[in-house]
């Protein structure tokens, strides 16, 4: 701690969840890891992470706020006409946000024990999380909260990492932590990792519709595998990925780069592609899956209302308006005793 400065007593970091505007996958590495190229795009859907300094060891709460426009309707076959709004209506039961670990697993308290150990800095963190992210969506909400952790350690400790060190812990959590820390929008090569920033022609607010059904990370690239045989060959997207990184492109410009995931879906294809539909329907204009999926969005053009778009929504899928962010974490400190 800085001679003088008082003790930091709060840290609040607002964790935000990413949208891949386009995400191309390549060949499949020795290491296990494919290469990448994508386009980041920090939202304003996030998480929030209070930390409180504790004598020792670290611990976590977490609590669920549905802040989905629409409350999923399973098996009722209705829908959104006359529904508006997209605002909070308080917390609720929701399976908007399946559960993610509590334990030692979650990502708030891999990334703590990773910067103790790393630091080498004692003293504990009392961690409690706002789950706001849809889980296992594409969204990138665990990775946010690790970088929010990684971030909120340094505050509360008043440790000055730098930018390159919080960067090679968050690679080491996962490929996706090394963005949800710089946040904004960037191009993203290599597994994810290597970023370089981008900026877009204009900021834009998207529907983010969630299916019930989640898939993990890594079989989602080994379906990529299984299904090895594109037309266009790796290097030539790759190269279309890093000259559309030069430019001042509008967000729907990187959309159309497409998302490998989407030729996978095998039999949930049907479905996706009546989500793709319906997005449509209610006026989104360009429509993509974000990540491995299932997350899909749309994009709403300048002067349409929100609310419009959320009330033509037709389904059962939990929805989320959101509009682009051009940071990814926001940590605010309270000190004193
Ligand atoms: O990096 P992260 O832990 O999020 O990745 C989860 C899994 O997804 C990896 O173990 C790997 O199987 C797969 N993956 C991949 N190529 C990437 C990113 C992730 O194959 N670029």
């Amino acid at each position: 701690m800085r001679r003088g400065a008082a003790p930091v007593r709060r840290v609040l970091v607002e964790a935000r969840a990413k949208l891949n505007l386009g995400l191309i996958v390549g060949p499949r590495r020795t290491d296990g890891y494919h290469e990448i190229a994508t386009l980041y795009q920090s939202i304003s859907l996030a998480d929030t992470l209070e930390i409180r300094p504790r004598a020792r060891g670290f611990s976590l709460a977490v609590r669920i706020e549905d802040v989905s426009a629409l409350p999923e309707k399973a098996h009722s076959g209705s829908h959104a006409a006359g529904r508006r709004g997209t605002s909070p209506r308080g917390p609720r039961a929701t399976s908007a946000i399946p559960t993610i670990p509590r334990g030692p697993d979650n990502l708030v308290l891999r990334a703590a024990r990773l910067w103790r150990d790393s630091t080498g800095i004692e003293g504990g963190a009392a961690f409690h999380l706002t789950k706001r992210v849809p889980a296992g969506s594409g969204m990138g909400g665990g990775s946010a909260d690790a970088a929010a952790a990684l971030l909120g350690l340094s505050l509360l400790r008043d440790a000055r990492l730098g930018r390159d060190r919080l960067l090679e812990l968050a690679e080491r959590l996962g490929s996706d932590v090394p963005f949800a820390l710089v946040g904004g929008t960037a191009l993203g090569l290599g597994r994810g990792e290597r970023l370089s920033r981008v900026k877009l022609a204009r900021s834009f607010r998207a529907i983010v519709a969630v299916p019930r059904w989640r898939i993990s990370t890594a079989s989602a690239f080994a379906r990529i595998d299984r299904h090895k045989n594109p037309l266009t060959p790796w290097s030539v997207k790759l190269r279309s990925a890093q000259l559309l990184g030069r430019k001042r492109l509008r967000p729907e410009a990187w959309m159309r780069l497409g998302n490998s995931f989407e030729r996978v879906l095998g039999n949930r294809r049907a479905e996706f592609e009546s989500l793709v539909g319906r997005l449509r329907r209610a006026g989104a204009t360009d429509v993509r899956m974000t990540g491995s999926g299932s997350a899909v969005f749309g994009m709403i053009e300048p002067g349409i209302p929100t609310s419009r778009v959320v009330a033509r929504f037709e389904g059962s899928e939990a929805i989320f308006v959101v509009r682009s962010r051009t940071a990814g974490l926001r940590a605010t400190t309270a000190t004193g005793a």
